[in-house]
């Protein structure tokens, strides 16, 4: 996507051919900084620390940590110890272990004298299918947008939409905003409701993103979805989310299944939109299953943005003796999702669904 008429990716490897650089996302939607990584450690704190984030740029980051090892140390013990290292950044977006477990797999098979190569290679690659997988999504997702747009005689499609499952989540298009943006370019009038979705205010992401492309959106607070919904000013709930079952159990950010339950009680679609190694095969009951993460109390008792200044400053909000609690992630029931939408296509939110569009992957259950 491009950035003041400039394209960039959330990731891509530096000019010297040993070290990777990202959009550092801490800092938007304030201000735009490119941040250069050039080791596994760097990389285990960009994801950690949410300097990058949404599932599938930290499966693309992973690869890269693993790549940036490999030139120091091309071991059996450095891969595990890298895959170690990273697979404890963040527990929730699957995408983190299908990425690691993909380097390792094909590493593994090589001589230590192929491998940093190989590793640089491969994670080039996650990156360039990644891009790929999200504009198929854009492309099925758009025959959805499409058929509700000649359902309203041509009146702007409402889309609500919760954290942030955009170009900066992935490495380009995003892969619920994916959908809106080739909507928008081929002149579907869309209007999206960006959900704040605190505590990070992933939705100002979301919001920069829109701006950037020219989509008309409005920011509102994550309680405002229910009242919407319920005045029928929304036609459809669109997200991402970090792991679906192979049942279709989703599992995305705090509050997603809140928008869930409400768009069910007024037959509002809710749709998610998801790159297939968002799939955990391995897991059939989302809410039992998944782990989720919980992040510092200090998310929830700060927020943080410019003063009148422009200068970027934290506020407390909460007495400094309240307890916080900060799950990062809920998990929607399958029941509740109106279709999920993939690479290959719209698939029923079940085990017969996912299984119909990913016969090899489901069959394996990896
Ligand atoms: O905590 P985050 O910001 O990494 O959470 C991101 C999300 O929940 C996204 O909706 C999800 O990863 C899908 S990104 C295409």
């Amino acid at each position: 996507m491009k950035v003041e008429g400039v394209h960039y990716r959330s990731i891509w490897p530096a000019a010297d051919g040993a070290t990777v650089e990202i959009i550092d996302q801490r800092w938007l939607p304030h201000d735009f900084r490119v941040a250069r990584l050039t080791s596994r450690e760097e990389a285990a704190v960009a994801i950690r620390d949410m300097w990058v984030r949404g599932a599938p740029l930290i499966g693309a980051t992973a690869a890269y940590g693993m790549a940036l090892h490999m030139q120091k140390d091309a071991s059996n013990d450095a891969i595990r110890e890298t895959w170690r290292v990273l697979h404890e950044t963040r527990p929730t977006a699957v995408n983190l272990r299908w990425a690691i477990d993909d380097m390792a797999r094909l590493l593994e098979r090589l001589d230590p004298g192929k491998r940093a190569e190989a590793a640089w290679r491969r994670a080039r690659e996650i990156c360039d299918e990644d891009v790929e997988i999200n504009r198929n999504i854009g492309l099925n997702g758009f025959d959805v947008i499409e058929r509700m747009a000649a359902a309203k005689n041509g009146g702007a499609v409402n889309i609500l939409t919760h954290c942030n499952a955009g170009w900066l989540a992935t490495v380009d298009w995003g892969t619920a905003t994916s959908p809106i943006f080739q909507a928008a370019a081929k002149g579907i009038e869309v209007h999206v409701w960006v959900d704040e979705t605190r505590p990070r205010n992933q939705g100002a992401l979301t919001a920069w993103e829109m701006a950037g492309q020219g989509v008309p959106h409005t920011y509102v607070v994550d309680n405002a979805g229910g009242h919407l919904i319920q005045r029928g000013q929304v036609d459809m709930v669109l997200t991402g989310t970090d792991r679906t079952t192979a049942t279709g159990d989703v599992c995305n950010k705090i509050g997603t299944y809140l928008k869930a339950l409400a768009a069910h009680a007024h037959d509002v679609p809710f749709y998610v939109a998801l790159p297939s190694p968002t799939i955990d095969w391995r897991v059939r009951d989302g809410v039992s299953e998944i782990p989720i993460e919980e992040r510092p109390g200090e998310e929830v008792e700060q927020v943080w943005g410019t003063d009148e200044k422009g200068e970027i400053v934290r506020v407390r909000v909460t007495p400094p003796a309240t307890p916080s609690g900060n799950p990062a992630f809920d998990v929607t029931p399958a029941h509740l999702v109106s279709g999920l939408i993939t690479e290959r296509g719209v698939a029923e939110a079940s085990a017969q669904g996912l299984s119909a569009l990913f016969p090899e992957r489901a069959s394996l259950g990896d």
